[in-house]
């Protein structure tokens, strides 16, 4: 079997590039499941399933401009494209699997495709992973801008909307209702005028983890992360992580990896090519600690998986999981 390397353009098992940009995973029924950002076509969002993280299965196109739309409690445009009867701009969308409703409930930045001004979120729902979703329109919560996002779930379900609010100076984060179709209220608001992006949630031995970028579009810069002992309680300062580019990337998920008493967490990122989006590639990377609890991410070309020291002997057997240890 070949050897994943980071920065490399990766195919699907039918030998297609992979387009799951600024995306996330969600571990089900023995797969993990990578959704994310296509941009090409009618497509907005795409779905792959692996059961190794290496050799990956195009399953659909889980949200494109034709993706059936429905009402849902939220007044909200339903609209798949803008004004001008162009492509919409969907990024970052993150997917969590709600077991009170047994829906598969993903959450969306929202742009208009001309500019990033709507600065909206989305929301769409499927009863299976890799289905249809139903579209549910976009808004802004409780009227707030809400630019790069992702979402994290308790493991009591409890789940959070994290996202870029005020042109990005600041980041709000929301529970979410007990089925995760919309904001219960804003629990905090971190970092204010610090610009941070493309933020990425877990949580590991009972701490929270927060890794961000800061706000320079597509061009790579220094990760920075905070800690909280709770969502809705006191997060630390921002510590840097990485390198001044993080190795030229940009978060997109965090992914628990390995047995609950041996979690690791891979660091899933983006290196985008600012010329090219098509060509931009992924990097996943081991996230390490220090005894403090202190998170480091050092560089590594090979994609730390099955058949890599520390990997294999452990097993990604994991359960189901979606960001928390
Ligand atoms: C940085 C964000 O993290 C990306 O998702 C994208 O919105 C670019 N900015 C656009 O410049």
């Amino acid at each position: 079997m070949k050897t994943l390397k980071n920065g490399e353009l990766w195919y699907d098992t039918q030998g297609n590039v992979i387009h799951a940009h600024g995306g996330c995973m969600l571990k089900k029924d023995g797969y993990y499941y990578w959704y994310g950002e296509n941009r090409n076509d009618d497509n907005y969002i795409s779905c792959y399933r692996s059961a190794d993280l290496r050799e990956w299965e195009f399953r659909r196109h889980i949200l494109t401009t034709h993706s059936p739309v429905s009402k849902s409690r939220v007044k909200a445009s339903l609209t798949l494209v803008n004004e001008k009867g162009g492509k919409v701009n969907l990024e970052r969308p993150k997917v969590l699997y709600n077991a009170a409703t047994k829906k598969y409930v993903l959450w969306v930045h929202y742009e208009n495709g001309e500019n990033y001004r709507e600065a909206a979120c989305a929301v769409a729902t499927c009863d299976v992973p890799d289905g249809d979703f139903v579209y549910h329109g976009h808004f802004n919560p409780f009227g707030y801008m809400s630019r790069d996002c992702t979402l994290f779930q308790e493991e009591d379900g409890t789940a959070y909307f994290i996202s870029a609010a005020r042109d990005n100076a600041d980041l709000h984060i929301y529970r979410l209702q007990e089925d995760y179709l919309n904001i219960d209220s804003l629990v905090n608001r971190l970092w204010q005028g610090e610009y941070r992006e493309a933020p990425a949630v877990f949580q590991r031995n009972g701490t929270y983890y927060m890794l961000t970028s800061f706000c320079t579009g597509w061009k790579p810069n220094q990760g920075k992360y905070g800690t909280a002992e709770s969502m809705d309680g006191k997060w630390s300062i921002l510590k840097e992580f990485g390198d001044e580019t993080t190795f030229h990337t940009q978060p997109a998920f965090v992914m628990p990896i390995g047995s609950p008493d041996n979690r690791e967490f891979l660091y899933i990122s983006d290196r985008w090519d600012e010329e090219d989006y098509n060509h931009s590639s992924y990097v996943f990377l081991k996230l390490t600690f220090d005894a403090e609890g202190g998170l480091h991410l050092e560089y590594d070309e090979n994609v730390p998986l099955e058949g890599r020291k520390g990997w294999k002997e452990k097993g990604i057997d994991d359960g189901e999981a979606s960001g928390n240890s």
